[in-house]
């Protein structure tokens, strides 16, 4: 793997604001599933604010997240998780998603910090970090987060559910009760199980919303 330096955003990346939402876009189409979009100037802002990581490998975008903050600090999100298809697979990903959260851990230390995702990646990497698949009702009820899903492909089964379910799996770390690295509950096969009954079950639903209307 080529050399990656993986560092806290700030004005001198903006420039890399529109190629970061090309990937993000691209991969959502590729895999097909739900993803919130972001503009470029929210992943801007994010940069001013510090509240982004950015991997770069000499002067080439190879990775990105950010930190949302929700209901007065009470929580924090890392949200918009991507690699560059040119750096996949040889854990960079996992680099990133450690150094987002340490960085937040110092920056917002009694923060419980959540995730929601669809991906098996990124749950892998979170029940290594500690995180625990939790309930939507475990989450912020800050609804400007949840408004951050309007623009994922499966929008109406979250609205349907009334906000309590949908094909993202939540993920929580809660800095007070640290669960022991030890407790893993990762297991891709069964994760994987899992994410075919809820597309099955959920996105049934969602043709029965469509033929509805
Ligand atoms: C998901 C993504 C961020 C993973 O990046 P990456 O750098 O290739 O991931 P890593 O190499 O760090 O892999 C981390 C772990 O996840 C596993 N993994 C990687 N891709 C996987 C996949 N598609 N399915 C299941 N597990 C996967 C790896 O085996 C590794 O596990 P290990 O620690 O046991 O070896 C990258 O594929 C991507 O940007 N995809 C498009 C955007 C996306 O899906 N973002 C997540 C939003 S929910």
């Amino acid at each position: 793997m080529k050399q990656v330096n993986i560092i806290i955003a700030d004005e001198s990346h903006l420039k890399y604001a529109q190629e970061i939402c090309d990937v993000i876009s691209d991969s959502a189409k590729v895999r097909g599933t739900g993803i919130a979009r972001r503009t470029p100037e929210y992943i801007q802002a994010k940069m001013i604010n510090h509240n982004a990581i950015i991997a770069l490998s000499g002067d080439q975008f190879a990775g990105f997240c950010y930190i949302e903050v929700w209901g007065d600090t009470q929580y924090v999100a890392h949200s918009g998780l991507i690699v560059h298809p040119e750096y996949r697979n040889q854990g960079l990903a996992k680099k990133i998603k450690e150094f987002t959260f340490n960085y937040s851990l110092k920056k917002y230390p009694s923060s419980k910090v959540f995730g929601i995702t669809t991906g098996l990646a990124v749950m892998k990497i979170n029940s290594d970090l500690g995180y625990r698949p939790v309930t939507f009702s475990e989450l912020t009820d800050d609804p400007k987060f949840w408004a951050g899903c309007k623009t994922c492909t499966n929008y109406d089964i979250l609205t349907s559910k009334e906000h309590k379910m949908c094909l993202c799996t939540g993920m929580l770390y809660d800095p007070v009760k640290k669960v022991k690295k030890k407790e893993k509950w990762f297991n891709k096969k069964v994760l994987k199980r899992l994410k075919h009954i809820k597309q099955t079950m959920l996105a049934g639903n969602k043709q029965l919303l469509l033929w509805k209307k």
